[in-house]
């Protein structure tokens, strides 16, 4: 399978990853042969993406760090959370009964023992999700992707559980501010953003409150906006006075915002986002945990198109554990001419680097439509 953008997308080509809705339901199977009018309707809901099966990358599978199924009820427990905290009468009862924390320890326990199950301390995010379920798979894939550079870190299993479950919930506060100001597409006022940064303290002061909670995954809420050189919010806490968990957590919080679907912009690749990190790294992120990051995040999921230094395009193909920088590449186009596909390490060419996609990515090759669906509603 590979990853293919919508305007690349023909009618006839064969969905390999279902598409999910904001509940955590499939919206459309995988194996669902996709026609113009699920293409525009793709558009319209500002995939830029998606994965299809065809000939050439037949072999090319990927895999999730979390499986589908627990993903899905992982997000639809989250949903059902929120969904009661937007109630006001629901909400308040909620947060006063201790209930909140209760709840969000036990979603996080299935998560917890999920990854505990997987041993290679290596990230693979590739679920495609509408952009409505956001506020749902940004709480999870930030829980997943903290606890795992934990892991990596070398904390105790403890430390882990305390780090990923104040990851979950590191947004939790948004709850409290103006929602009409949360999701305005444009620009923000600075009453407007003196508004939305006042989610941090909030849902600090609602964690803290919760018996369930420790104190030290609490503080995941009040210090996740806080930047390495103390220029970030609320308390602009510098270098190490940021906790650990705060100087962690940013990282995966900021690139997994830039690389999900949000309604008022498409989702970056994740090699895009990662340029971004680099960048910022020093001055809003603490270089070390910016390589810690880099070394279990894998930002090139299998069937990432890119386009090579040598005029190769291709896809990749599998990680390369010990550098997930440099995976290897299924080559399937040289310079705009179509080659017969083969591999190339990238661990072992040096000289050949990653420069980005390509915009001119070559149109799937014939479909080869083993295991079609059944084609589920695309509301
Ligand atoms: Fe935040």
């Amino acid at each position: 399978m590979r990853m293919v953008s919508i305007r690349n997308l023909e009618s006839g080509c064969v969905l390999a990853k279902p598409i999910l809705g904001s509940d955590g339901r499939i919206l459309l199977q995988s194996g669902v042969v996709l026609t113009s009018g699920y293409i525009r309707r793709l558009q319209l809901m500002n995939f830029n993406y998606v994965y299809i099966q065809d000939s050439d990358t037949y072999d090319i599978q990927i895999e999730e760090t979390i499986s589908l199924e627990v993903q899905q009820e992982v997000v639809s427990r989250i949903k059902n959370i929120y969904d009661s905290l937007a109630d006001p009468k629901g909400n308040q009862q909620l947060i006063d009964s201790g209930k909140l924390g209760r709840e969000f320890t036990n979603i996080f326990k299935t998560l917890f023992q999920s990854l505990m199950s997987d041993h290679s301390f290596i990230v693979n995010l590739s679920a495609i999700y509408t952009s409505d379920a956001y506020l749902y798979t940004h709480c999870m894939n930030v829980g997943t992707m903290a606890s795992v550079l934990g892991m990596a870190a070398g904390f105790n299993n403890d430390r882990v559980f305390k780090f990923g479950l104040g990851a979950m919930l590191h947004d939790i506060g948004k709850i409290k501010v103006n929602q009409g100001i949360l999701n305005k597409p444009g620009k923000f006022t600075e009453e407007e953003r003196a508004e939305i940064e006042k989610h941090c303290e909030l849902g600090y002061e609602m964690l803290i409150k919760q018996p369930d909670i420790p104190s030290v995954s609490a503080h995941c809420a009040l210090q996740h906006h806080e930047k390495f050189d103390g220029t970030g919010y609320p308390r602009k806490l510098r270098g190490s006075e940021i906790h650990e968990f705060g100087r962690i957590l940013a990282i995966p919080d900021v690139y997994d915002a830039l690389t999900s679907n949000r309604v008022y912009r498409p989702a970056m690749l994740p090699h895009e986002a990662v340029e971004y990190l680099f960048a910022q790294s020093g001055s809003h992120f603490d270089p070390e945990f910016v390589r810690l990051f880099l070394n279990h995040i894998n930002i090139y999921p299998n069937g990432t198109p890119v386009q090579l230094s040598n005029g190769l395009y291709g896809v990749v193909a599998r990680a390369n554990s010990h550098n997930l920088q440099r995976p290897v590449i299924l080559a399937l186009n040289d310079n705009g001419h179509k080659i017969t596909p083969y591999e190339l390490d990238l661990s072992q060419e040096l000289h050949i680097t990653i420069v980005g996609r390509n915009t001119e990515e070559a149109p799937p090759s014939a479909i080869n439509a083993h295991g079609l669906g059944d084609e589920m509603n695309l509301a």
